[in-house]
C-alpha cells in the first residue's frame, strides 16, 4: 500500500471510530435531547485542544455472539486537552454503543488516563452515560471497574476528580463517580446500584428512574451529588466554573485571579443583619456574599443538608472555601447530614491547598432520638475532626451564637484556626441561656414563689454574662472583637497574613476518621 493510500485508510478508520454506535443511535442520543460523547468533549474544552487516546480500541469478548460486534473506541471516548489553558485528562461514555457499558477494554482506557493525570497533575474529568457493567463480559467487567475504583482512590487527594452524570449512571457505574470530589447531575439522569425492576422484585416497592435516583434525588436526599443543573450546556460552563477554583493537584496553591473588587470595601450594610432578637433568623448567604469580592459564590451541596452552607469564592481574587452556619433553616443547628457535608467539603479544600473562611451561628447539636441512634455522636465528630487535621489557613468569623460542642468543632481557635474574630453580637457559652439555667437552676425555680419571673431573671443574669464576646476575648481564644463593616478588609489582610502559612501534622500512614 502506497503511503497515500494508507493515510487515507487512516482517516476512513477514524471516520467510523468517530461515529461511535453509528448515525441512528447519534439520533436516538439526539432524540432523547442529549449530546453525544464526543460533542460534550468539544463543548467543555478549548476549541481545537482535544487530542483523543486509544480510538481504536475494542472489546475482546466472544461470548453471546461479541465477536461480531466490535466497535472502535468501545464505548468511551478519552483523551486529554486544556480548559481555559489549562491541561485536563477527560473520558466520556459514549451511550450509542451498548449503551455505554463498560468492558475491560473500555476500563484499561480510562485506567490508562487515570494513571497519566496521577503522574502529570493534572484534573480528570469523567461525563457519565452507561448503563453500568458490560453483561457479556462477567467479571471481566468487574474486574475493569475495580482498576478503576483503584485509581479513583489513589488519586483522592492528588488530582481533582469531577464527574458529570449526563444519562443513566446504573450499577457499578455509580461508585467511581462517588469516590471523586464532586458530582453534577443534569436532570433527567439517574443513578442507582440497582434499577426499579430489581428493587420491585426485592421489595415489592413500584419506583420511577427519577424518584430512585434522579438529579433532585441525589442533590437533596441522598447527598451522592453536590450540584443539579438543568440542561448539559449548564453542566459543562459549570464545570469550568468549578476548576477555576481549585489548583491543578496538590502541590500546587489555591488559584488567584485578578482582584474585582475592592480590597477595602467597608460595608455599612454588615452593621444591620443580625437581628436584635436571638430568636429570629437571617440569611447568612447576605453576610457571606457582603464580605467575598462580589459574586464569586459558587454554592456547593445547595440543595442538601441545608442548615450548613459551603462553597468556593474569592477573597482579593484568592480562591478560598466557604463554610457557614445558616440561621434560617433549623435555626442553624449542626447535625448528622450538616456535620458530613461539611467535613467533606473541608477535607477536598485541605487537600488542595484552598484557605477556608468560617462564618459561625449555631445553637449547638440537634437533640433527639433520630439524632443520636442515627449517630450524631460520630458523624457529628466527623465536622471536628475534619477541622483539627486540617493544616490550610484558616479565618473564623463568630456572627452570632457559638454555643456548647458545635462552639467547638466549628473552626474554633483550638481546632488551629489561624485568626479568629468575633463580631460584638457574637454570643459564646457552654450552652444556650434557657437550657443553662434549667439545669442550674432547677431546685431555685422549682421552689420559688414565681418560679417564672425567677426563671427569666436568671436567663438574663446568664445572657448578661456569657452573651457576648468578651468573656471569650479575655481569655485569647477569640483574637479580636470587629465591627461588621470592617469585615472584609480584616479577612483579606489575615488571609494574605497567613498565605504562606506551613503546618504538618505527626506522620502516619492515615488517620482514622470516625466513619
Ligand atoms: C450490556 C447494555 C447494558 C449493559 C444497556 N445495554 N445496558 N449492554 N450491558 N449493562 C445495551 C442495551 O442492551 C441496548 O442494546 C443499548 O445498550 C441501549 O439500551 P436500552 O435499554 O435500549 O436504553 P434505555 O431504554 O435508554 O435504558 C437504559 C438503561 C437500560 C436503563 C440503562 O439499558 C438498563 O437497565 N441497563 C442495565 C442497567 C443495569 O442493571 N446495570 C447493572 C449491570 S451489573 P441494543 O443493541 O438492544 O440497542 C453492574 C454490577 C457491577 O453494573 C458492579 C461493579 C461494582
Amino acid at each position: 500500500m502506497k503511503s497515500e493510500d494508507k493515510i487515507k485508510h487512516l482517516e476512513e478508520l477514524e471516520q467510523q471510530a468517530f461515529l461511535g454506535g453509528g448515525e441512528k443511535r447519534i439520533k436516538v442520543q439526539h432524540d432523547k435531547g442529549k449530546l453525544t460523547a464526543r460533542e460534550r468533549i468539544d463543548l467543555l474544552l478549548d476549541e481545537g485542544s482535544f487530542r483523543e487516546t486509544d480510538k481504536f480500541v475494542t472489546h475482546r469478548c466472544t461470548d453471546f455472539g461479541m465477536e461480531k460486534t466490535k466497535i472502535m473506541g468501545d464505548g468511551v471516548v478519552t483523551g486529554y486537552g486544556r480548559i481555559n489553558g489549562r491541561p485536563v485528562c477527560i473520558f466520556s461514555e459514549d451511550f450509542t454503543v451498548f449503551g455505554g457499558s463498560l468492558s475491560k477494554a473500555y476500563a484499561e482506557k480510562i485506567v490508562k488516563l487515570q494513571d497519566m493525570a496521577l503522574k502529570m497533575g493534572c484534573p480528570i474529568i469523567g461525563l457519565k452515560d452507561s448503563g453500568g457493567a458490560r453483561i457479556q463480559e462477567g467479571v471481566d467487567s468487574l474486574a475493569g471497574y475495580t482498576d478503576v475504583f483503584l485509581r479513583n482512590v489513589l488519586s483522592s487527594g492528588v488530582v481533582p476528580q469531577i464527574s458529570a452524570i449526563m444519562g443513566p449512571c446504573a450499577g457499578g457505574a455509580v461508585y467511581s463517580p462517588t469516590m471523586t470530589d464532586f458530582v453534577i447531575m443534569v436532570k433527567g439522569s439517574y443513578m442507582f446500584l440497582t434499577g426499579p425492576d430489581v428493587v420491585k422484585a426485592a421489595t415489592h416497592e413500584d419506583v420511577t428512574f427519577e424518584q430512585l435516583g434522579g438529579a433532585m434525588v441525589h442533590n437533596e436526599k441522598s447527598g451522592v451529588a453536590h450540584f443539579a443543573v438543568d440542561t448539559e450546556i449548564e453542566c459543562i460552563e459549570l464545570i469550568k466554573k468549578l476548576l477555576s477554583f481549585i489548583p491543578q493537584n496538590n502541590l500546587e496553591d489555591s488559584p488567584s485571579t485578578e482582584p474585582t473588587d475592592d480590597v477595602n470595601r467597608m460595608d455599612k450594610e454588615l452593621n444591620k443583619i443580625i437581628p436584635d432578637s436571638p430568636h429570629k433568623p437571617y440569611d447568612m448567604c447576605e453576610i457571606i456574599n457582603h464580605v467575598i469580592d462580589r459574586d464569586t459564590f459558587l454554592e456547593v451541596h445547595k440543595y442538601y443538608a441545608t442548615n450548613l452552607i459551603v462553597g468556593f469564592a474569592r477573597l482579593n481574587g484568592k480562591s478560598v472555601g466557604v463554610v457557614a452556619n445558616q440561621p434560617a433553616v433549623l435555626a442553624g443547628v449542626l447535625d448528622i447530614d450538616s456535620a458530613m457535608k461539611g467535613a467533606r467539603f473541608v477535607r477536598f479544600c485541605d487537600s488542595f491547598n484552598i484557605p477556608i473562611i468560617t462564618f459561625v451561628d449555631v445553637p449547638g447539636f440537634l437533640p433527639g432520638t433520630a439524632q443520636e441512634w442515627g449517630g450524631v455522636i460520630k458523624n457529628g465528630a466527623k465536622l471536628l475532626y475534619a477541622f483539627c487535621e486540617s493544616t490550610v489557613p484558616r479565618i473564623t468569623v463568630i456572627t452570632r451564637k457559638a454555643y456548647g460542642g458545635a462552639y467547638c468543632v466549628m473552626s474554633s481557635k483550638h481546632t488551629r484556626a489561624d485568626i479568629n474574630f468575633a463580631w460584638p453580637s457574637a454570643e459564646i457559652a457552654v450552652m444556650g441561656p434557657d437550657g443553662a439555667v434549667k439545669i442550674l437552676y432547677r431546685k431555685e425555680i422549682k421552689e420559688a414563689k414565681e418560679p417564672k419571673a425567677l426563671e427569666k431573671k436568671l436567663v438574663d443574669e446568664y445572657i448578661d454574662k456569657f452573651a457576648n464576646p468578651f468573656v471569650t476575648a479575655s481569655k485569647g481564644y477569640i483574637d479580636a472583637i470587629i465591627r461588621p463593616s470592617e469585615t472584609r478588609p480584616r479577612m483579606i489582610e489575615a488571609l494574605e497574613l497567613i498565605d504562606s502559612k506551613r503546618d504538618i501534622n505527626p506522620a502516619r500512614k492515615h488517620g482514622n476518621i470516625p466513619l
